[in-house]
């Protein structure tokens, strides 16, 4: 015939829902982000996008299930910095974080802020870090598992500090929040796109944001650096991803989706009422998703290997 098969059913494309696969828990940051995109997608797709929660192994199980997925263009892949980090935190991994997928887009970016549970004693950062030096053994520190992004946070501020905490994986830091609410555990270094409202409440202690400057959705709150903790930041980066072989058309097409839903007034005051940046232009290629990656990759892969954390 005049048309392939395959080029038929990509004009065509999408013809059903689509699932959009986040590798932590259901209500926590990645879930959040995830979730309010594909609201917005669904409406300029004209299908449905499913989010799909596939937990485990700080994300590692969802990045393993959609490297190995028909890459037919209806599973997608939303993941954050754990995507460059689980590569230097596991020895082995059931796929090629830069071989196994192809690049659809970055969307945004979301200071993290340290946190401990309402009735710790540590009023301020000088004194969190007083106390964390004086009873490191038995302070328990919540995270998502080793490429988690509150795994990092945590590894980062062990590391300025000289202590080694205890830490409490969770499948998400939805969980993990949940735990520090009701005072099971100590600290925990979350994203603003789930701890703001927890923060403004007054249910946890806040001690400061991770960024290199202070933000506009906490503008009293200052940074970790600006309090003596020198040089520490940390930015969460999200990129969206599709199994390696998705055909160019619907990459290009799902490109625009994502391009659209940045500009929706609806996900921009979402974002900004959390603390999330949505990316500049220049960030929203495919390629600039592939170099990014590979940048992050080198960036961290030293770092943790330094402290010597990993999964086997
Ligand atoms: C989540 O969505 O639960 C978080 O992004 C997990 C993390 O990386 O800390």
């Amino acid at each position: 015939g005049l048309f392939a098969a395959g080029a038929f059913a990509q004009s065509d494309w999408p013809a059903r829902p689509i699932t959009l696969v986040v590798p932590f828990a259901a209500g926590g940051p990645t879930d959040v982000v995830a979730r309010t995109l594909g609201a917005s997608m669904t409406k300029s797709l004209g299908q449905t996008v499913v989010v799909e929660n596939k937990l485990g192994a700080g994300g590692t199980i969802a990045a393993g299930y959609v490297a190995r997925a028909t890459p037919d263009g209806y599973t997608f892949f939303i993941h954050h910095n754990g995507m460059a980090t689980s590569t230097a935190l596991y020895r082995k991994l059931s796929y090629n974080a830069l071989a196994d997928f192809e690049y659809v887009s970055q969307a945004v970016e979301v200071p993290m802020t340290l946190l401990a549970r309402k009735d710790f004693p540590a009023s301020n950062l000088s004194e969190l870090v007083a106390y964390v030096k004086a009873n490191q053994a038995k302070i328990n520190l919540a995270n998502a598992g080793l490429g988690a992004v509150s795994q990092l946070c945590g590894l980062l501020l062990e590391r300025e500090l000289g202590v080694k905490l205890t830490a409490v994986p969770f499948q998400g830091t939805a969980p993990a929040m949940n735990a520090l609410l009701a005072g099971q555990v100590d600290v925990l270094c979350d994203q603003t796109t789930q701890t703001i409202p927890q923060i403004k409440a007054g249910n946890v202690k806040f001690y400061g944001v991770t960024t290199k400057n202070r933000i506009k959705a906490l503008p009293d709150a200052p940074t970790l650096d600006e309090q003596g903790l020198k040089g520490f930041e940390l930015v969460v980066w999200h990129g969206i991803y599709a199994p390696k072989g998705t055909p160019k058309p619907v990459l290009d097409k799902m490109n625009q989706a994502v391009r659209a839903a940045l500009k929706d007034p609806a996900v921009i005051q979402r974002m900004a009422d959390l603390g999330a940046e949505i990316v500049p232009d220049s960030k929203l290629t495919p390629e600039s998703l592939q170099v990014w990656l590979k940048s992050e990759i080198d960036k961290w892969g030293p770092i943790i290997k330094s402290t010597g954390t990993f999964a086997d």
